[in-house]
């Protein structure tokens, strides 16, 4: 059994320099496509489940699923990850069933729509961090509202995330008030608002500089060398899945995603948690939309869901691959959650801050 959690696993990424992918699981399938290609990859995986995750499987399935892949690969190391937390009740709920990660996204309030006050995302997210600290769980935290840089409008497409438009101050992490908000809640990692949103529809052209704002990760990076940054909407949108997409009679409209070089360049400057979920939606859909359109006289499952999960495995094999995750999973010594808690009352495993940080 290999139950990580979210700060040891950064840790030693940060130690080594390598980043790694959160995906999202909902399904039996996403669990097993994922774990397949980190058994292969010797990869230690972070799987998140959504609010949205978490209803449509039950909280008792979802725990079962993750028993069980803990079983059958022993010697990866899997951090369990409640994605979008939207208040405390959500994030006490995910400990209870086993999660070992939790993100308090106070960026938004409860009703995860509304940008919510600087003060009021402090609170709740040292609020959470303290209690999930006491059992050695980990917290991510968020600041700035995720959204796009090219429109200001925030983040509703798949039903969570800021509506309306936003302006640049909002969709942007201020790196001071970073640094003022880790101290403030002692989080494990932070995830920055820097143009990035849910979703395939990302950008309208191949991001540049102007629409998606790595100056920040680079900002806060100086300023908190040890802090684990996580960036969110981060799947690539690959050309090629497009393409499949259509050609199996999807409807998907020319778009852009994060390119996987400027994620390097990320993974170069501090960030160590890669949200994604659309790419792995994607390539299911394309495998699923293929066997429709080749055999429309196929109705088993089984049929369609078996070149689903060979398509996730892929695509996560490539992801594990570039982001330098493959090969570290058996060299990893799992600490138990007692004692993480005992590290964090001890005070180990405090935010240090730069130079720059006082600024
Ligand atoms: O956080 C964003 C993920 O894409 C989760 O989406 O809420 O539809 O499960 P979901
Ligand atoms: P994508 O929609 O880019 O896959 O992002 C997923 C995500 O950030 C989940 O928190
Ligand atoms: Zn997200």
């Amino acid at each position: 059994m290999a139950r990580i959690t979210l700060r040891q696993l950064l840790d030693d990424a940060a130690e080594r320099g390598y980043g790694v992918p959160a995906f999202n699981v909902n399904n039996m399938e996403q669990v097993l496509g994922i774990m397949a290609a980190a058994g292969e990859t010797d990869s230690p995986v972070i799987l998140q489940a959504s609010r949205g995750a978490r209803s449509y499987a039950g909280d008792m399935m979802l725990a079962k699923m993750i028993e069980a892949v803990e079983l059958m690969y022993p010697k990866i190391p899997i951090c369990l990850h409640q994605d979008h937390g939207n208040d405390e009740a959500t994030c006490l709920s995910a400990v209870q069933h086993g999660f070992t990660s939790v993100m308090m996204d106070g960026s938004l309030k409860a009703d995860a729509k509304t940008p919510a006050s600087y003060e009021y995302n402090v609170d709740i997210t040292a609020k959470v961090t303290h209690l999930a600290h006491l059992v050695g769980v980990s917290v991510e935290g968020e600041l700035g509202v995720l959204g796009s840089l090219e429109t200001g409008m925030g983040d509703a497409e798949d039903g969570h995330g800021a509506e309306g438009k936003l302006s640049h101050d909002q969709l942007l992490t201020d790196p001071n008030q970073a640094v003022d908000f880790v101290r403030a809640t002692g989080v494990d990692a932070l995830a920055v608002a820097m143009g990035t949103s849910h979703g395939a529809y990302k950008f309208s052209r191949k991001p540049d500089g102007a629409i998606l704002a790595l100056h920040v990760v680079r900002a806060i990076h100086e300023k908190m060398p040890g802090l684990h940054l996580v960036m969110h909407g981060s799947s690539s949108v690959p050309q090629e899945l497009q393409e499949a997409f259509n050609k199996y009679g999807g409807k998907m409209p020319q778009t852009w995603g994060v390119p996987l070089e400027e994620i390097l360049v990320g993974i170069k400057h501090g960030v160590r948690k890669v949200n994604s979920d659309t790419d792995c939606r994607l390539a299911m859909a394309v495998a699923i939309r293929k066997v429709a359109a080749d055999k429309p006289d196929e109705f088993d499952p089984r049929q369609f869901m078996k070149p689903a999960m060979a398509g996730l495995k892929a695509l996560c094999k490539d992801r594990f691959e570039a982001f330098g995750t493959a090969g570290q999973a058996s060299r990893i010594e799992v600490a138990p959650l007692a004692v993480m808690a005992k590290r964090y009352a001890a005070g180990s495993l405090e935010q240090t801050f730069s130079h720059a940080a006082a600024a």
